[in-house]
């Protein structure tokens, strides 16, 4: 069994998808750190972001076992995420480590923004979880003060808009909802209550899917 997750930053869907692998037991990448490792050494190693070539050398190059999912989740680093996120050379590099995740023996749940369409469109399970800008910017900015950084809730509501114009915007790969994916807006739930409703829609899918 194949779950997908994709939504758009701080909805929720890694603490889905982190729940959801722990519910049945299987595998889970949280593959936002894919983009996120490109973007931190392209920053680290003052790549520039037009220099194609380079980032795709850093894509390929990308150990999954070494990533630092802690580090990586700093405020800077998701911004630079969604830039090398947009090249589609990085993003072919990273095609096949996904896939075959995905589609590991017994199964695996992903999240990100192009599961459901791009990288196992045969999921048997598809959510797309969103929220509004404002729900999601505030989320954001409670996780950003608890790491000590110094944000404002504004920059941060500007950061979650210009990332979602960025995401949907571009060419290769955009966040899109897939056609069969089944959608669970959380504004105005909490962690447990957003929980709740991703299972339900989950079980649905499995037996429809007739597991
Ligand atoms: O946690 P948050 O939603 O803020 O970001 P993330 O999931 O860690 O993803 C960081 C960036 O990576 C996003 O803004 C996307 O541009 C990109 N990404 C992507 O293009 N495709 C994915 N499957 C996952 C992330
Ligand atoms: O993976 P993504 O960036 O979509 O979001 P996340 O890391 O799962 O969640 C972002 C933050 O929102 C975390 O601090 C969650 O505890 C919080 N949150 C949530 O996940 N779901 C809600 N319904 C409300 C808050």
């Amino acid at each position: 069994m194949i779950i997908a997750i994709d939504g758009p930053a701080a909805s929720g869907k890694g603490t889905i998808a982190r729940r959801l692998a722990a519910h049945y037991g299987l595998p889970h990448l949280d593959t936002g750190l894919l983009y996120r490792a490109v973007g931190a050494k392209a920053l680290e190693n003052n790549v520039d972001f037009d220099d194609t070539a380079a980032l795709a050398g850093i894509a390929a190059a990308l150990d999954l076992a070494a990533l630092d999912a802690e580090a990586l989740k700093a405020g800077p680093v998701g911004e630079a995420a969604s830039k090398v996120a947009a090249v589609p050379e990085v993003r072919a590099k990273l095609l096949k480590l996904q896939q075959d995740f995905a589609h590991q023996p017994g199964g695996a749940v992903l999240d990100g923004r192009d599961i459901g369409t791009v990288i196992a469109p045969d999921a048997e399970v598809k959510l797309f979880v969103t929220a509004t800008p404002e729900a999601r910017a505030e989320r954001r900015f409670n996780e950003l003060l608890k790491r000590g950084e110094e944000v404002t809730p504004a920059a941060v509501l500007e950061d979650i808009r210009r990332r979602d114009a960025r995401d949907s915007g571009r060419s290769s790969a955009p966040l899109v909802q897939a056609p069969d994916a089944q959608v669970l807006d959380n504004t105005g739930l909490d962690v447990e209550g957003s929980w709740q409703a991703a299972l339900a829609l989950a079980e649905r899918a499995r037996a429809a899917a007739g597991l």
